[in-house]
């Protein structure tokens, strides 16, 4: 089993893009992949075009005990979706940062035999490192960074490392891949970013370049992700090959 948890601090840097059509592309292979959306915002699930109530959410599990399960939605793309609501934010607030806490949704995803072999799960993570993400973290076994080619995009993945190592100090060591979104070849700040990123992080740094893609935008806007929308498009090829990647060198294990 492999649950990646997408985060980045920074906000705006492709989590939720990358989450909505990762999966899309893992379904597309036969996978039938878990994602859940781990933000109050609630962009994956208006992405999903479902409309739930709160108790039919990532909420629900929290403040009304509901299983994981019973919240699964399959989604026509053939993803497994488990939607947030605005509500969640009050989760944030309401748990503390006890073990217990922290430790509800990784508990949750094993008991339930939600991540059992082969069967990848996706968190979409909001952009601020509270109860909610520090839960996903622990959850995950390892964390997928996309950096957007901008300065301050760098920073967010540079404070998930320390975070990272404060939980790695504390036994929970999760590896991380970073990923470079919205590449355009040839302008300036997109090539320093990519500069950077390969030096700061060797091979930790995926070869795979998400270009800036008219068609991932466009498809966001149908509510689509881009296999959907576009499936010949450079996004789709974008996305399959970051998707190729991740399971060759290890980082997703699935079973085909
Ligand atoms: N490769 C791409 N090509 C074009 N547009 C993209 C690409 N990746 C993301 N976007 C656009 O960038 C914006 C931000 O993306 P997204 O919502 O996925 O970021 P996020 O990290 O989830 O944000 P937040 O931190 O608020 O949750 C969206 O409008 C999305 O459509
Ligand atoms: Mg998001």
């Amino acid at each position: 089993m492999t649950v990646v948890a997408v985060f980045n601090q920074k906000g705006g840097v492709g989590k939720t893009t990358a989450t909505a059509n990762l999966a899309a592309a893992m379904a597309k292979n036969g996978l039938a992949p878990l994602a859940i959306d781990f933000d109050p915002q609630a962009h994956l699930t208006a992405l999903s075009g479902l409309n739930p109530t709160a108790k039919d959410t990532i909420y629900g599990f929290y403040q009304d005990k509901h299983a994981l399960s019973d919240l699964v939605h399959t989604l026509p793309n053939g993803v497994n979706f488990i939607p947030s609501h605005m509500e969640l934010a009050k989760v944030d607030m309401m748990l503390s940062q006890n073990r217990r806490d922290l430790r509800r949704l990784k508990k949750a995803l094993v008991d339930e035999m939600l991540s059992m072999d082969g069967v990848p799960v996706l968190i979409d993570c909001c952009p601020m490192l509270g109860v909610l993400s520090l839960s996903a973290l622990i959850a995950a076994d390892v964390v997928l960074v996309p950096v957007t080619a901008e300065y301050l995009a760098l920073n967010g993945a540079q404070q998930l490392d320390q975070t990272l190592r404060g939980l790695a100090a504390k036994g929970i060591k999760r590896p991380r891949k970073v990923f470079i979104n919205r590449y355009q070849r040839g302008h300036p700040t997109s090539e320093k970013v990519a500069l950077e990123l390969t030096h700061r992080y060797g091979t930790d740094f995926c070869r795979t370049r998400v270009f800036e893609s008219q068609s991932v935008l466009e498809g966001i806007g149908q509510y689509q992700d881009v296999f959907t929308f576009a499936p010949d498009s450079e996004g789709a090829e974008d996305f399959s090959y970051l998707l190729d990647e991740l399971i060759e060198c290890g980082f997703i294990k699935v079973s085909m």
